[in-house]
Parts: C-alpha cells; sequence; structure tokens
C-alpha cells in the first residue's frame, strides 16, 4: 500500500486540498484530527472532569473508527455517526488539550495504523510521517502565516453558521499551535524527509496544483 502523510499546523489546507488529491489518485483520504475530536466529544459526553492520563485511562471509551462509503470519511464513536458533531470550536480546543496525553494518543495509533496497513492513503494530521507512519512513501509539512490560516477557518466556520470574529479565531490558532507544538509528545514539527510546502497567499486551486504535481512526480519515481 502507498501512505503519503500530510502534516501541518491547523488551517493550512490539509484536509480540503488533501481530500481533493485523493480523489483525484484513488486513494482514500483520512483525517486524524477526527478521532483526536472523537475522543474530546466522549470526554465531554463522560462529565468531563481534570484531564489526566488516569482520568483518561479509566474512562470506559466506546470505540472509535473511521469508515469510508464512496470515500467519503464518517466518524463513529461507538457505532455513532458524529462526523457533524466534531467540528465545533470546543471541540478544537478541547482535541488539542487531550492531544497531549501520552495515553490518548496510544489509544489512537492502533486505528491509524491499520487504515494506512489496508489501503492506499493520504493521511493528514501533526504526527503522522513522524510518528504514525515514519515509513511513508512520501511525507509533506504543509503550512501557511498564521493570519492566512485564520482567516480560511474564520470562513469556514462562517460558511457553518457558527457565530465567531476574526481575532478570536487567530487567538485560538495561535494557542492551538503553541500546544500542538509545545507538547513533549508527537509535537507538531516537519518529520525528518518531509517536504515543507508554505501555501500562505494561494489560492485553493494553487495549492492543490502545488502539491499534486509534487505527489504525482515522486509517486513516479518509486
Ligand atoms: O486537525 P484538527 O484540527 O481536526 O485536529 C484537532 C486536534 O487534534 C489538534 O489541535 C491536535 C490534535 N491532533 C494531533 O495531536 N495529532 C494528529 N495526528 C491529529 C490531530
Amino acid at each position: 500500500m502507498i501512505n503519503i502523510a500530510i502534516d501541518g499546523p491547523s488551517g493550512a489546507g490539509k484536509s480540503t486540498i488533501s481530500r481533493l488529491i485523493a480523489e483525484k489518485l484513488g486513494f482514500i483520504y483520512a483525517d486524524t484530527g477526527a478521532l483526536y475530536r472523537a475522543a474530546a466529544l466522549a470526554w465531554t459526553r463522560s462529565g468531563g472532569g481534570e484531564l489526566s492520563d488516569k482520568n483518561f485511562s479509566a474512562l470506559a471509551m466506546p470505540p472509535i473508527t473511521l469508515a469510508f462509503v464512496d470515500g467519503v470519511q464518517h466518524v463513529l464513536l461507538g457505532g455513532e455517526d458524529i462526523s457533524g458533531e466534531i467540528r465545533s470550536p470546543e471541540i478544537s480546543q478541547l482535541a488539542s488539550r487531550l492531544s497531549v496525553l501520552p495515553s490518548v494518543r496510544e489509544f489512537l495509533l492502533g486505528a491509524q495504523r491499520k487504515i494506512a496497513e489496508e489501503n492506499n492513503v493520504i493521511m493528514d494530521g501533526r504526527d503522522i510521517g513522524s510518528v504514525v507512519l515514519p515509513a511513508a512513501e512520501i511525507k509533506i509539512f504543509l503550512t501557511a502565516s498564521p493570519g492566512d490560516r485564520a482567516r480560511r477557518r474564520f470562513d469556514e466556520l462562517c460558511a457553518r453558521g457558527v457565530k465567531t470574529d476574526y481575532e478570536t479565531v487567530l487567538r485560538e490558532i495561535n494557542e492551538r499551535d503553541g500546544r500542538d507544538s509545545g507538547r513533549a509528545v508527537a509535537p507538531l514539527r516537519p518529520a525528518s524527509g518531509a517536504e515543507i510546502i508554505d501555501t500562505t497567499g494561494n489560492s485553493l486551486e494553487k495549492s492543490v496544483s502545488v502539491l499534486e504535481k509534487f505527489i504525482r512526480e515522486r509517486l513516479a519515481a518509486l
């Protein structure tokens, strides 16, 4: 199976770009952030409490799985499709805080590796090239300036009818970046061998075409 790892900070365009390219290549697209979001939702539903490895281990976590229907990813928590519910700003922050815990990362590792073993996949996240799939055939670190990323996230949230403002989104992006990059376990940083691609100022079409070209060249050389 061919594995393509795409890591980078939130709002760099990873999911939109990966989904479009996966479709063109006939690969599946796996968004691993959704697994951390599902764990965050399960945590909230269980009544929350202090975030710690001990509390997480004690939680009878329902199984979290990614299902692919016609190439579209659905996130299941104990069999319930929670794909829509995990996209709120509150779950974004909680997923980032929860993802600092080694027990959470360990819990989700097997599911990610299994998808990559069974499918030609473009998998996006924060530690895919470094920890989850260190032997991935192609590794990309996709980034953009904080201002650009906040603008894209703000537009996305507005389109979904979430009430917020640009300054709040920028502050939350900076908070998440700091936490995701500063944590001790599997911090967000380019994996060894990753191609760093900066999408600042690009239209979506431009970013897709840059990544598609790079990926096709690398695939042809395999
Ligand atoms: O990609 P996203 O915004 O949906 O991810 C939500 C949070 O999950 C993100 O702030 C950090 C965490 N995450 C992670 O630690 N490792 C991954 N592979 C994917 C996401």
